[in-house]
């Protein structure tokens, strides 16, 4: 069977994603981009019972191979992957907070500088559709333009990420968002960050995840290695020319005076 890592990839990620009480019961589905299609989950299957073998491959045109029937979210799931040549993962949950603020028609805004983490200054709430159906897709797909995550109104979470670790953090983290924000809201509607503010945040989140860029604040005051990792993390004996080239190319930091 092809795609073996990506298929226990998959379960892996549904029971992480019920033990950690981000989903619960058979709710919820995960796929996987492949060659001009994805592997998705099957419908209605628990969890703990899915083998590899059970994960649906499907085509790209809706035509599917296996011995299941794919999620009934097949839909979304496909015009997500289709459309977002940025994702590799769709990640749906039920999760407790996110689907209480979609239960209501709410999103997510700018009440805390970590809804960043969807690409954004707000997280969106999709328009009520029937699960399963493409207006459901139609839906999500616009409440997730230049986002990487979603509330589906009266239903749900979706996530996506280039990664499954990487879908399953951002779904905790837009969970815990979702939770800070209902709890926020029983004292009463918060304060939002401006724009400007939520900017800078996106900026800062943009220059510090790729770990090399001088973050906002002045760039003379980084962290720097103490001396005995410096000492231990010199280029192994066998250094490449490319990556000779990379070290050479890197900005030298001025000596502090
Ligand atoms: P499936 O079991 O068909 O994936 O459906 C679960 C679900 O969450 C529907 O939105």
């Amino acid at each position: 069977m092809s795609h073996m890592k990506l298929r226990q990839g998959i379960i892996d990620t549904c029971l992480e994603m019920n033990h950690s009480g981000l989903n619960q019961g058979t709710s919820g589905n995960v796929s996987h981009r492949i060659p001009g299609g994805m592997l998705i989950t099957p419908t209605s299957l628990p969890y703990a019972q899915m083998k590899p073998a059970d994960i649906v491959a499907m085509d790209f045109d809706g035509t599917y191979h296996g011995r299941r029937l794919p999620s009934s979210e097949w839909r979304f799931h496909r015009d997500i992957l289709k459309s977002r040549t940025d994702a590799n993962v769709v990640l749906h949950t039920h999760s407790v907070y996110c689907t209480t603020l979609a239960t209501h028609e709410l999103g997510i805004p700018s009440f805390h500088y970590m809804v960043a983490v969807a690409g954004g200054t707000d997280i969106r709430c999709s328009d009520y559709a029937c699960f399963g159906t493409q207006e459901l897709s139609d839906t999500a797909l616009k409440a997730l333009e230049d986002r990487t995550a979603c509330l589906l109104g009266h239903h749900g979470l979706i996530v996506l990420a280039d990664t499954f670790e990487k879908a399953l953090w951002r779904a905790h983290e837009v969970e815990t968002l979702a939770k800070m924000y209902v709890h926020a809201l029983a004292i009463g509607e918060p304060p939002r960050l401006s724009d400007a503010e939520m900017a800078q945040v996106i900026e800062q989140m943009r220059r510090m995840s790729y770990g090399q860029t001088p973050d906002l604040d002045s760039v003379a005051d980084r962290p720097h290695a103490a001396k005995e990792i410096r000492a231990s993390s010199k280029p192994a004996a066998k250094t490449t020319a490319r990556t000779k080239a990379k070290l050479k190319a890197r900005p030298k930091v001025k000596a502090r005076r």
